[in-house]
């Protein structure tokens, strides 16, 4: 293999065991890969937050122990619980501990403790061009495909790895000529540009894309960029690598590596074209939604993380009104969003419509079990994707405005949907 001096180094032990450890490891999957060189990495988010496991925390405390330190700067993503909040959510004692565990572990390899699934919302995002490491799927879709910067789609705990010896194997999307797009994505005619005003259809091609892209490169042609926002590309990203395995996208004039089709295919053919008709549209909402019912046990946002802007938007939607008593009205935050909104007021306006503000924990890990919960409602496609093999129930999905009014009704409110066939 082509190493540097400093490789070399850190392979023969003179910069610590651990460091000499996370170079063997990332050696041996060069090597799978068939790969020769390195290529230094910026940083890295850590996605071995959420608990799973006593291994996972075991691993984690074992390289803290041992003196590891993160090389670059690590962002933390979400953990189970929030970490004061954990008896109100339900979860039980064990959990808290763990990831107590968790947090001081990274902690102590220096990790930037954002503890977020949405990072680059809260201003933590590496730039364009820039080298990386993550493993939360949502996150690499978004860092690849919306900022530009590279990162393969890493198996938590390897990137804690990728972090403590501040390289990765130089293959993948990590190389801009592995970074085009092979098949394309079209909107029909059918799909109507006014169609797009209802955030939910993004969540919905969301859906589609990740179904027929799967792990390939595919751009998506045809996306009216006036309805674009930071949080439509999130849910789009989170959505994407969650019914598939995309870890890049590319939005035909929207996206970075996408000003035009030429740069997105690099001057090529695409060798798949796929075109997205209104019952596609309704068989991603059917996939992602149970049907509505009368009854509402309760709606969680967050997945990933509401932004700054998703705070605002609910306050605004809920205009004074009140959560009905009997239906549970949940967000999920970071801490960085809840110091922002609490310094703006919207936090205390929230709480007074009878929303329950959580920090850093994953909505997905919501005890619906112990809540005795089974009609769910949620804006999202990550959400509504796993909810069913995680938490044994299909939520109904809906957009933001359809959520805070099924919350204050206590019963599913969704507005006629174009795509919504009989
Ligand atoms: Fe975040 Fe958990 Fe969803 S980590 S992206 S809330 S599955």
């Amino acid at each position: 293999m082509k190493l540097t001096d400093y490789e070399k180094e850190m392979l023969d032990g003179k910069h610590g065991e651990m460091k000499k450890k996370s170079m063997l490891a990332l050696v041996d999957l060069a090597k799978f890969y068939n790969v020769e060189e390195f290529v230094e990495i910026v940083g890295c988010h850590d996605d071995s937050t959420v608990y799973a496991g006593e291994a996972q925390v075991q691993f984690a405390e074992y390289l803290a122990d041992n003196g590891a330190k993160f090389s670059v700067p690590t962002t933390t993503n979400a953990m189970a619980n929030d970490i004061n909040r954990w008896a109100e959510q339900k979860h039980d004692i064990g959990t808290m501990y763990a990831t107590n565990r968790i947090q001081a572990s990274h902690i102590k390899m220096g990790a930037v403790p954002t503890w977020s699934c949405a990072p680059y919302q809260i201003g933590v995002a590496p730039s364009f061009g820039q080298q990386f490491a993550s493993a939360e799927s949502n996150v690499i879709c978004y860092y690849n495909s919306v900022i530009g910067a590279r990162t393969n789609r890493y198996a938590g705990p390897l990137e804690l790895l990728c972090a403590i010896a501040g390289r990765v194997p130089y293959y993948g999307l990590h190389k801009k000529e592995n970074r085009f797009a092979e098949g394309l994505i079209t909107i029909g005619n059918d799909i109507k540009e006014e169609y797009f005003e209802d955030r939910e259809i993004f969540t919905l091609i969301g859906y589609l894309f990740g179904e027929i892209a799967a792990d390939r490169i595919f751009a998506i042609d045809g996306i009216p960029g006036k309805y674009v926002s930071n949080d439509v590309l999130k849910q789009f990203s989170a959505t994407a690598s969650s019914s598939g395995g995309v870890a890049l996208f590319h939005m035909i004039g929207i996206t970075p590596e996408a000003k035009t089709k030429s740069e997105a295919f690099g001057g090529r053919v695409p060798k798949e074209v796929f075109e997205i008709h209104i019952e596609d549209l309704n068989r991603a909402e059917k996939m992602l939604s149970s049907e509505s019912k009368d009854n509402l046990d309760a709606v969680l946002l967050g997945c990933p993380h509401l932004s700054y802007n998703e705070c605002v938007q609910i306050n605004k939607l809920l205009a004074g009104r009140r959560i009905v008593e009997k239906t549970q009205f949940w967000i999920t935050i970071s801490k960085v969003t809840e110091d922002l909104i609490k310094e703006s007021g919207i936090y205390e306006s929230l709480l007074r419509s009878g929303i329950e503000i959580y920090t850093d924990g994953c909505i997905l890990e919501y005890r619906n079990d112990k809540w005795n919960s089974k009609v769910i409602m949620s804006d999202s496609g990550k959400f509504n994707s796993y909810a069913f093999s995680m938490r044994g129930v299909q939520p109904i999905i809906g957009n933001l405005r359809e959520c805070v009014e099924s919350g204050i009704y206590g019963k599913v409110v969704k507005g006629e949907k174009p795509w919504k066939i009989h």
